[in-house]
């Protein structure tokens, strides 16, 4: 499953980079909303060139002709840009017309088994199944991506499942064992992901230990 960082702002994303692990970046209007002072289509770029992999970015206009237009446009800033489509009859209208093009086309905002089907048959490149926010209405995010996932491999459908609205380390592993392609997590989540009490009183005492044993060692830096 790749690693993508739900994320616009460029600190979190250099530093997940650096650890060699991240594949990919989903911004979307409220997240860019959040990096004060910078235009949409720079940030956009300045993201794509810190990251290989596919970094979506999601349409704001609303009916299927702007939509089809803005994508076209989005689809030109970077060769690793994907078009983030909302899963409205617009939406899909524009993801179709866009995939045919041959750019990729995430489709967001997916809350059933329905949808991912239709986004499919649109040709989108990624479905992203929301699933924190199913949570908050006490409905089973997370069993909604292992639906698709499996929808999609008894059709014969290659969209790629990217679990999104992710809110815990835990919905991340569910992800994973569901078969999603994808997940997209905040930096905060991302960060949880690496930490455990044992693996840092762990590494805190070999060190230790070292130290005691070689202490002329121990001072190099
Ligand atoms: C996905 O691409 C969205 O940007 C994101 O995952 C939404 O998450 P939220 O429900 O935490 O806002």
């Amino acid at each position: 499953m790749q690693l993508f960082l739900d994320t616009a702002n460029l600190e979190e994303i250099s530093e997940i980079a650096s650890w060699g692990v991240l594949d990919g970046v989903t911004t979307n209007p409220s997240l860019v909303s959040k990096e004060s002072g910078w235009d949409f289509k720079k940030l956009v770029k300045e993201i794509c060139k810190i990251v290989p992999g596919p970094v979506s970015a999601e349409c704001v206009s609303e009916d299927a002709e702007a939509l089809l237009k803005e994508g076209r446009d989005i689809a030109t800033w970077a060769e690793n840009v994907v078009v983030k489509c909302p899963l409205t009859p617009a939406g899909l209208s524009a993801c179709s017309k866009l995939a045919k093009d041959g750019i990729k086309v995430n489709v967001t905002l997916c809350f059933s088994v329905n949808q991912a089907l239709l986004a499919a048959r649109a040709g989108a490149y990624f479905i992203s199944p929301f699933v924190g926010r199913l949570d908050d209405i006490n409905q089973d995010g997370a069993a909604l991506v292992e639906q698709i996932a499996e929808m999609y491999h008894v059709q014969g459908i290659e969209t790629q499942v990217l679990a999104a609205s992710i809110r815990t380390p835990m919905h991340v592993e569910k992800a994973a064992l569901a078969g999603a392609d994808a997940c997209t997590m905040p930096y905060k989540v991302f960060k949880q992901l690496v930490s455990h009490p044992l693996t840092e009183t762990g590494l805190k005492n070999f060190l230790a230990d070292w130290k005691k044993a070689h202490p002329a060692v121990a001072t190099q830096k």
